[in-house]
């Protein structure tokens, strides 16, 4: 057993641009909540660290979207965030910030300290710059055609089309997203933390000294980064929303937000230790803590390489105990994608089956990626919902109750059996935990709904409503059953801390420690009064599911739609209006450009009713050649207008691709001119 008493639990920070789904929950916030409570239970002295990451490019991105300030974006969905997270019973004891003043302050001591005993390493480079904006371009703020497929839109770090990985200096014609001019490379100063010099050091802790207690996915990637060599990584960017970095000529740059982000587990234990007169140094600088870090697999380079690097650099810090990583959810058989709305947003949920938090706690843990991805379906919620915790768990305790009401008025009654049954308990409290410190959550929930089917078996077996003849036995099997719903309820906290609070209290016991719960016989005492019956889980309908599944069809449809950038429609006009417009076939019977304007040329166009001279944009998209000779609509009863000193009569209507290009709206044959459209 486990002999250390203090932990510090980190979950990763999520970016606050936008909600949290079922993935993060998951992924991060549903096991390090169990990880957490478990701990407490048994007795640890438990920091469980949270808040949100507030910095980075995805955040200015929004912003810049939305017309906001990136500040603007953050306050939003910290609240959001923490709201869900406490609304979802995650236990943490803080979730701050990255934007506060308390973490800019460690943030800066920290990159002073790695400073001042010379631990980066300096470099220029030439980076992309934008003139106009007078900003270095992050790699999202590059677009350019990808050298792979030749996708026109690629992004400096990433092509969405084919997928492949990029570097800005790959993209051909690069443009900044900010200007839309191509930018000029510039060169920049910039701090460097030297990954190379640690690979010894990371080898030796993570390869030798971890390759059987940390999960094979976490271990696999680190190796795969040491076995291809590391590299110095920049730790500083010339961007304007970060950290300011602290030293001397850095004016303008922050600390990459990959640097300031895990320093903020740090900054919300001294937060933290500051208002509840703790040591913060017990929970990062002692070697009896174990520091365990709970994160998607997309950040183990992250937490095994880089942050382990900055804390072995500066030299005050432990080392992470373990960092047990999940893989991803999937959502119905597609992966979770925040762009395509194909989600579960968990703020959403609450809202839609309110009081039922501990039913998505509970599947999420029963299909937690641990080893792979896995897949969240509704019909499994559902199935998982009703026939387990309504149909296994809830119905157990219902029977005890009801039936210890009917018997004896729910007070329960003397042992006067001994039951095998009893006494196996304390073991299903043992490998829970055996599981749990073992980060293997499936297995720990696996084990407590054994207990529930345990339960529902003895009471079949023992059959006591059929027992009328023998009081003093049935008076034993209740005993006993009632022994095994009050476990059920002790135990049921780190998954299910709703429903284990509910059944506590409708049964009017106290919270008992895990230590008791792993060494007794004796949950509930004879002469114990039980309070009224009520249930616990309420079944879940199929219209419930239903609507779920119709929401994510939407977002299904949308995305499938041939042209998900069309623009959205124009404002609603009468049907007079639509009649007074004259629109009419017409034939280009000549064509010529317009001095010193680029865009028009003059045409002539037999409208049917008249030939008449219409100047027209469409000079960079057709030439001279293949415009005469055309059919086209005209708008013939527009008012006439002056462009370039020619009086235009009329509009001819093309449509406007989304790549900029107009093409001919032709009849499919050849139509008599002044023929009417409409
Ligand atoms: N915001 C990051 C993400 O969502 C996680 C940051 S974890 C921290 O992927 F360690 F950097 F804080
Ligand atoms: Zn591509």
């Amino acid at each position: 057993m486990c002999k250390t008493n203090r932990y510090t639990i980190t979950a990763a920070l999520p970016y606050a641009n936008g909600p949290l789904h079922i993935g993060h929950m998951a992924g991060v916030y549903v096991p390090s909540d169990i990880f957490a409570r478990y701990l407490r239970r048994k007795g640890k002295d438990v920091a469980f660290i949270g808040g949100s990451d507030e910095h980075g490019i995805p955040i200015t991105i929004r912003a810049k979207n939305e017309g906001v300030t990136p500040q603007d974006i953050v306050d939003r969905y910290h609240e959001n965030i923490k709201s869900t997270l406490e609304n979802f019973g995650v236990t943490f004891d803080i979730y701050s910030r990255t934007t506060s003043v308390k973490h800019k302050e460690v943030a800066q001591d920290f990159f002073k300290t790695l400073y001042e005993n010379g631990k980066f390493t300096e470099d220029v480079t030439e980076q992309y710059y934008d003139e106009e904006a007078k900003e270095f371009l992050a790699d999202r703020y590059i677009r350019g055609e990808c050298p792979k497929c030749q996708n026109p839109d690629a992004y400096g770090d990433q092509c969405e089309k084919c997928g492949s990985t990029l570097s800005p200096e790959e993209l051909v014609n690069p443009r900044s997203a900010l200007s839309g001019n191509t930018p000029i490379r510039k060169e920049t100063k910039n701090w460097y933390l030297p990954l190379d010099q640690y690979q010894d050091f990371l080898k030796e802790w993570i390869i030798d000294g971890h390759k059987n207690d940390w999960k094979s996915n976490v271990y696999g990637q680190v190796k795969s980064w040491l076995d291809d060599g590391l590299k110095p990584r920049a730790m500083t960017r010339d961007l304007n929303w970060g950290i300011p970095v602290p030293v001397e000529g850095a004016e303008g740059k922050v600390m990459y937000v990959w640097f300031d982000a895990p320093i903020g587990y740090i900054s919300f234990t001294q937060e933290w230790a500051e208002k509840n007169g703790k040591d913060w140094k017990d929970y990062w600088q002692n070697e009896d803590t174990k520091l365990v870090h709970f994160i998607g697999k997309d950040n183990i380079v992250f937490h095994c390489i880089i942050f382990p690097t900055m804390m072995k650099a500066h030299g005050d810090y432990i080392m992470p105990d373990n960092v047990p990583a999940n893989e991803f959810l999937n959502l119905e058989d597609d992966k979770i994608s925040t762009s395509r709305n194909w989600a579960v947003w968990a703020h959403e949920y609450l809202q839609d089956f309110p009081g039922q938090a501990d039913t998505l706690r509970y599947v999420l843990a029963a299909n937690m990626p641990e080893n792979k991805d896995n897949n969240f379906t509704w019909k499994d919620f559902q199935t998982k919902n009703n026939s387990e915790l309504v149909g296994i768990l809830g119905n157990f305790i219902n029977r005890v109750m009801v039936l210890s009401h009917k018997y004896y008025e729910g007070i329960v009654p003397a042992k006067t059996v001994e039951f095998e049954e009893v006494a196996q308990i304390k073991g299903f409290a043992t490998r829970i935990g055996e599981h749990i410190e073992k980060y293997e959550f499936r297995a720990a929930l696996t084990e407590y709904m054994n207990l529930a089917r345990l339960g529902n078996q003895f009471l079949q077996a023992q059959e006591p409503w059929k027992k009328g003849d023998n009081p003093e036995e049935v008076k034993g099997i209740m005993n006993a059953a009632t022994q095994i719903a009050v476990a059920l309820g002790q135990l049921a906290e780190p998954f299910l801390p709703f429903a284990s609070e509910k059944i506590l209290n409708m049964m009017k016991v106290d919270k008992i420690d895990w230590n008791t719960l792993e060494s007794t016989n004796e949950f509930v005492a004879e002469g114990h009064q039980l309070g009224a019956s009520e249930l616990i889980f309420a079944k879940i309908e199929d219209d419930a599911v239903e609507a779920q599944i119709n929401k994510l069809q939407e977002s299904k449809t949308k995305n499938n739609m041939t042209n998900p950038n069309a623009e959205p429609q124009k404002e609603l006009i009468s049907f007079d209006d639509f009649q007074k417009m004259d629109i009419r076939i017409g034939t280009i019977l000549e064509a010529k450009k317009v001095e010193k304007a680029d865009k028009l040329f003059e045409l002539k166009v037999d409208t049917g009713m008249d030939v008449r001279t219409i100047v027209s944009g469409i000079a960079e998209h057709f030439t001279l050649e293949e415009v005469v000779g055309k059919q086209a609509m005209v708008l013939a009863n527009l008012a006439p207008r002056k462009i370039r000193g020619i009086e235009s009569h009329g509009m001819l209507l093309f449509a406007d691709k989304e790549d900029g290009k107009l093409t001919f709206v032709n009849p499919e044959a050849e139509t008599p001119n002044g023929v009417q459209v409409g």
